[in-house]
């Protein structure tokens, strides 16, 4: 048991797949894995283990924001000895050419979080994917035939943002899109020696204006769900 984790050791797999919504993860449990057991229910965050395609996978809510994922994944790094997270989530496109309900391998990202200091650098800080999930998680794409875009994201702290067009500088910078928890997942793994990817579908544009519907959503997400699942059992 950890303070926000009622797990015991050993219910929880090595490679752990983190999408936001904890319902979210009580959907991919029951619909992909062999003999799933809930090892969680503390606060609502639903975490769920058991097989694909025979080996021992597990899924579990991370909520939203940096200090909601920071939490979830402290404990399963180091209270529970798992190797991979997999986050599982959605972002909003800053640029033209990224549309809703495309996948994004999140090669690093940017934040407007004071979540580095914590580590007293005497600089900024560059949270960066585990190249070995990246590069595997691209090729099982490919081979789905599914284009995926890899590259740099934001990590924000604002879902409402007062300051409209703060995007456009980021986009300038070839930030493909917002989300809100990668950077913290990517913290914790590079200082743990632990191994993190975010796997993202585009869910609105920012650009445009356009989002997608929940049908739209449910059919990208299976996409993003069956690359993370290859992944979690490569
Ligand atoms: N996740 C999905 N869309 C988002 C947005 N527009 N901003 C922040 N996080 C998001």
């Amino acid at each position: 048991m950890s303070v926000h984790n009622s797990a015991k050791k050993g219910d929880i797999a090595k490679t752990v797949l983190m999408p936001g919504d904890p319902l979210r993860a009580k959907f991919i449990a029951e619909k992909y894995l062999d003999s799933p057991f809930c090892f969680n229910k503390v606060r609502g965050m639903l975490g769920f283990t058991g097989l694909y395609k025979g080996k021992k996978v597990s899924v579990m809510g991370s909520g939203m924001g940096m200090p909601s994922m920071s939490i979830y994944s402290y404990e399963l790094f180091t209270e529970y000895d798992c190797n991979n997270i997999i986050r599982i989530g959605s972002c909003g496109s800053y640029q033209k050419d990224i549309q809703i309900r495309d996948i994004i391998l999140a090669m690093a990202t940017c934040t407007n979080s004071n979540f580095a200091h914590q580590y007293q650098l005497p600089g900024n800080f560059a949270p960066i994917a585990n190249y070995d999930l990246l590069s595997k998680a691209y090729n099982i794409a490919g081979s789905r035939n599914l284009d995926v875009k890899v590259g740099n994201i934001l990590t924000s702290d604002l879902f409402y943002n007062d300051d409209k067009d703060s995007w456009k500088t980021w986009a300038k910078m070839g930030v493909l899109g917002v989300e809100m928890e990668t950077a913290a997942l990517y913290m914790n793994a590079t200082q743990l020696g632990k191994n993190a990817l975010s796997i993202l579908t585009v869910s609105d544009s920012i650009v445009t204006s356009e989002a997608t519907t929940p049908e739209e959503r449910e059919k990208t997400l299976t996409d993003m769900i069956e690359i993370a699942l290859d992944l979690a059992i490569e």
